[in-house]
């Protein structure tokens, strides 16, 4: 009999995936010899601080660290990053209780919905959003129920706007602050809401707040967790990748709610044995060593980001300056479909950008530029930009 390869109805479900097609054309243009500065991935191009690496190096050495490590991540590493977090938001976590280790926030987004979340059951996700969180959900047989994230309302989601029977249904709401893909970020009286609706609704609050550090002309985004109350419903995922441009070392981690953790952690016993136990040890020298990497992080994207905001407004493009992540959220300008212009900026200028309707209906009439190249190029990409007839 020949084997039935026919792929899962979960897998079935899943949108087709919109990167493959950017992916295809991408790789066309590079074998037609096209210079392309691709402003579509939001991977630093920055390497991971010294001290980071030597802690590596130095653990990776150490025979006990060879072993399985503990799901639910070195004690150490939960103090590290509950001692980041206090210091930082000002507040207190249990490491035992209130931290648990992620193989990067991606795993904790993904696998939260297993733990909570029945065939038939309805998790809000953000539209504009993140991929992850529907794929998540349907992988847990629920269905997810689009909240649309407009410029009218500061790319917040209208909470009220959501029907009573959708709320009965719901377990899970996602909220990512700073956005991606928008950049927006949440003030603390949103989150105050938040902690108001899910109280009301029984709702569990998912905050991924990875790009919390990323942040220019001294805004400090505040963390879900700082309103009283928070931690009755919900926790925060955060993550070395972006802050220490760590994405390939794979370590975050969740805080907040300790049955919410656990119930995580059950999942997480099933299906992966944690971080290996010397990238945690480099995960707590990232956190607790000398923080001025993140500062020069900063710096360099904030410059990034001046070029490409001035270079469009220059061009009589209007778009918004991010206060935080490294990304640009900018109006397609010629009214078109995003795809159609990110197409468009691919073929005629070999800039690469993704077009919003690829994280979601309502990021339709936008697209995204990750300042994740150097400000030469980006300037490069904006004069090619301004050469195109709009
Ligand atoms: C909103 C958001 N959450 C989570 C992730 C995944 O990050 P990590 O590397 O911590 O898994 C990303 C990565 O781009 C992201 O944009």
């Amino acid at each position: 009999m020949s084997l039935r390869l026919e792929l899962a109805d979960r897998l079935k479900r899943l949108p087709p995936y919109l990167f493959a097609e950017i992916d295809r054309h991408k790789q066309e243009a590079r074998a037609r010899g096209v210079d392309l500065i691709d402003l579509g991935i939001g991977d630093p191009d920055l390497p991971t601080p010294p001290h980071v690496i030597d802690a590596l190096a130095r653990a990776a050495r150490e025979p006990r660290n060879h072993r399985y490590p503990d799901y639910e991540g070195l004690l150490a590493f939960r103090r590290a990053a509950a001692a980041w977090y206090t210091d930082r938001f000002g507040v207190t976590l249990d490491p035992a209780t209130e931290v648990l280790t992620l193989i990067g926030s991606k795993e904790g987004t993904a696998h939260i919905p297993l733990a909570f979340v029945n065939p038939g059951d309805v998790v809000l996700v953000p539209d504009p959003g993140y991929p992850v969180y529907a794929a998540g959900t349907w992988f847990a047989g629920g269905e997810p129920y689009f909240l649309p994230l407009r410029a009218e309302r500061d790319f917040l989601p209208d909470l009220g706007a959501v029907p009573a029977d959708v709320l009965r249904r719901s377990r899970i709401l996602f909220l990512n602050y700073p956005n991606n893909p928008t950049a927006a970020c949440a003030p603390l009286e949103f989150f105050r809401e938040v902690v108001a609706f899910a109280k009301a609704h029984g709702i569990i609050v998912c905050h991924d707040a990875m790009y919390s550090e990323l942040r220019f002309d001294g805004y400090t985004p505040p963390s879900f967790l700082q309103v009283p109350g928070a931690k009755d419903v919900g926790i925060e995922f955060h993550s070395c990748s972006k802050s220490y441009s760590m994405t390939g070392w794979r370590i975050g981690f969740a805080v907040g709610n300790r049955q919410v953790l656990a119930g995580l952690g059950r999942v997480k016993t099933n299906v992966d044995s944690g971080v290996f136990q010397a990238v945690q040890e480099a995960g707590i020298a990232a956190l607790s060593g000398p923080q001025d990497y993140v500062a020069h992080v900063r710096r360099v994207y904030q410059e990034r980001r001046d070029v490409v905001v001035g270079g469009l407004r220059r061009l009589g493009l209007p778009v918004s300056a991010p206060r935080a992540t490294f990304f640009v959220w900018a109006p397609v300008p010629d009214g078109s479909e995003s795809r159609k212009w990110a197409s468009r900026l691919l073929q005629e200028a070999g800039v690469v950008v993704t077009p919003g309707v690829g994280f979601g209906p309502s990021g339709e009439g936008y697209y995204r530029i990750a300042l994740t190249v150097d400000k030469t190029r980006i300037a490069e990409a904006i004069e090619r930009l301004g050469r195109l007839p709009i």
